[in-house]
């Protein structure tokens, strides 16, 4: 599953994995954990060769936790969910998912994870890439209003001060920089189910999956 920023991409991809009874990642997780690390040893994240090593020598493993379905990412040992979550490892693991080396460890580690199948994985480059012959691939999308009003609700709930147009800039910076990247930038498997949710609840959007999976696999 692909798409942009803010589209609901984890929820949704969820709600999937429980109802398949399959795994469940978000290989953004791993972008970010690696843009965190950086930040917090101070690399130039710019120096392609010095975060590229830096990947290669850390201790890489995906466990689920409280008995969700969501794989998550441990860094030598560590779980990073909630520290890659801040709007400057979200900004700045743009110019970390530019690097060709690095794209090309993470696809490494994400075919290794659904080297046995049964596995719900999103991303910007999952169906075009990574996962060329997956069974099934999806396109999720929404306008950009939606997603911005999406992430300023979901802000609001945890209590965290939002501001509703600094929110949408972040959003649009963070397309622009994922589309118009050089390597696997984002884009539609031309062999994808596109979904526009802006109108859609989640729940609506996962319901639709499920059923053209089922339909596509005669159950
Ligand atoms: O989905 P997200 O916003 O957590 O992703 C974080 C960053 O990683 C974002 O800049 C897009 C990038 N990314 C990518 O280039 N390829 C992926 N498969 C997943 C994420």
């Amino acid at each position: 599953m692909d798409g942009p920023a803010g589209v609901g991409k984890s929820t949704v991809g969820q709600l999937v994995a429980k109802e398949l009874g399959y795994r469940f990642i978000n290989t953004g997780e791993m972008y970010r954990a690696l843009t965190w690390k950086a930040l917090e040893r101070g690399l130039d994240l710019a120096d392609e060769a010095a975060v590229l090593a830096l990947a290669e020598s850390l201790k890489w493993d995906f466990k689920a936790v409280d008995g969700g379905v969501a794989l998550k990412t441990f860094v030598d040992g560590e779980g990073v969910s909630a520290r890659i979550r801040d709007e400057r490892v979200g900004a700045n693991s743009s110019l970390v998912a530019a690097n060709r080396g690095v794209r090309r460890f993470m696809c490494r580690l994400q075919r290794r994870l659904g080297r046995g199948g049964g596995i719900v994985m999103e991303g910007r480059d999952i169906a075009t890439h990574v996962f060329p012959d997956a069974d099934f691939k999806i396109y999720l999308d929404a306008s950009i209003d939606e997603r911005a009003a999406r992430r300023y609700r979901q802000l609001k709930a945890a209590g965290v001060a939002a501001d509703r147009q600094k929110i949408k800039e972040a959003i649009l910076t963070r397309d622009l920089n994922d589309l118009k990247r050089k390597i696997n930038p984002l884009a539609q498997a031309a062999d994808a189910l596109v979904i526009d949710s802006t109108r859609l609840n989640l729940h609506q959007v996962a319901d639709r999956i499920l059923k053209a999976v089922r339909a596509a696999h005669g159950g």
